[in-house]
């Protein structure tokens, strides 16, 4: 994020020195994208964050992807990915990869353990909870979240989940950064009037997490020669790697609620991006909530069929009652995969039911990309087998009742 925050002690001056009422030298850490040309952060550590007492392989849950093929729009159950009485699952070894290329992967866990320490040397992290709550604690402090929560982790921010009690998570892993979209910002980062959120609705950390405590492995997601290009490694560390005593700076994750996003509606159906509230190289993330649609005296508030021929489309789909699904067997905690090369719209029926319609009660998260996405162990465990024949008014479209 490109505005400043501090939390806890820094010094007045940056890269001199600071010290502990005993006398002792905090270790500065600068984090910092771009090769220091970019947003970065100056860590204040009690220890030095380079130690490493021991490392070994973190053998990945499976990574691997299969092509759409032959293509195919799909819906994926992801209720059915975990037992309800399941324990013993946390939010980083457990999550399951629904979807993925080049530049994304998505993933579903239902966790009800605190997560190992976790960083993500590849990308960004947008967490989205569905459901349940769970407190992030990181390096620079920690995040509540709640329902419809996101929370951006910054690329190789040490953290981990602790949930509160049983929550959904959706996600979205970057091989890049996220971030808001370009073009509500200003050429200095502010988020601009025209932007459906500010800086106010965005939760940071507030004061740090220091912990005390000997032998401590940091689970590392990194790059290379797995399946998806995606290997896991384990450090240990002599000490916590929460032990930063004080930040500051324009990098640091923080949180955003689905409720603070003020839509963007219109006289007729406005187009999907003044749904967007993230981006990330070659994939945006935008979500549809509850609003007043179209109010033109002869509006369609369903979506028009379209082909989005650059992208495929993956909605998530998370509260309300989705007015252009009906009848398509789309219920909570579904997804659903509309691939590029497939033009897709609402299910029959709906267009016309939709006619004279003033508000939708709905709430879906999408990512779009700009590679075709493939199908991870999880989709392929969840996927209905039937959504393609559900625009098919024939014998063939019998979708099931509900996920
Ligand atoms: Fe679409």
């Amino acid at each position: 994020m490109p505005y400043y925050h501090s939390a806890g002690e820094v010094p007045p001056k940056r890269h001199t020195q600071h010290r502990a009422p005993d006398g002792a030298l905090y270790y500065e850490e600068l984090m910092g994208e771009e090769g220091f040309s970019s947003d970065s952060s100056l860590l204040y550590h009690r220890r030095i964050p380079s130690a490493i007492s021991e490392f070994r392989e973190w053998p990945l849950p499976d990574q691997s992807l299969v092509p759409n093929h032959p293509l195919t729009p799909r819906h994926l159950a992801t209720h059915k990915l975990f037992e309800d009485d399941a324990t013993g699952v946390d939010a980083v070894t457990g999550r399951r990869l629904l979807l993925g290329n080049a530049d994304v992967r998505i993933a579903y866990v239902v966790a009800d353990a605190a997560s190992p320490c976790y960083r993500n040397a590849i990308g960004d992290e947008c967490l989205y909870v569905e459901s349940g709550r769970a407190r992030v604690e990181t390096v620079f402090g920690d995040l509540e979240a709640g329902p419809g929560d996101y929370v951006i982790v910054p690329r190789a921010t040490t953290h981990r989940i602790v949930p509160q009690q049983r929550t959904r998570l959706y996600v979205v892993e970057a091989n890049s950064h996220i971030t808001p979209p370009r073009r509500y910002l200003s050429k200095h980062g502010q988020l601009l009037e025209h932007a459906p959120y500010c800086e106010r609705d965005l939760r940071l950390p507030t004061e740090p997490r220091v912990v005390e405590e000997r032998e401590v492995e940091v689970y590392i997601k990194h790059r290379g020669r797995g399946p998806g290009g995606v290997v896991g490694t384990v450090h240990t560390l002599p000490h916590h790697p929460f032990d930063v005593v004080g930040w500051d700076g324009c990098l640091y994750p923080f949180a955003f609620n689905v409720s603070d996003f003020e839509p963007i509606t219109g006289r007729v159906h406005q187009p999907p991006p003044v749904h967007q509230v993230f981006e990330g190289s070659n994939f945006v993330i935008c979500n549809f909530v509850p609003r007043k649609v179209d109010y033109h005296p002869l509006a369609i508030p369903v979506p028009y069929y379209h082909s989005n021929v650059d992208s495929d489309e993956v909605m998530f789909y998370c509260g309300g009652d989705y007015e252009a699904r009906k009848g398509s067997g789309i219920g909570q905690g579904s997804i659903s995969l509309h691939p590029g090369g497939y033009p897709h719209g609402p299910q029959p029926g709906a267009y016309e039911r939709a006619i004279g319609v003033e508000y939708f009660d709905e709430l879906a998260v999408m990512v779009d990309t700009f590679r075709p996405l493939e199908l991870g162990e999880a989709a392929v465990a969840s996927d209905d087998g039937v959504y393609a024949y559900s625009w098919d008014r024939g014998q063939r479209g019998q979708a099931p009742e509900s996920p």
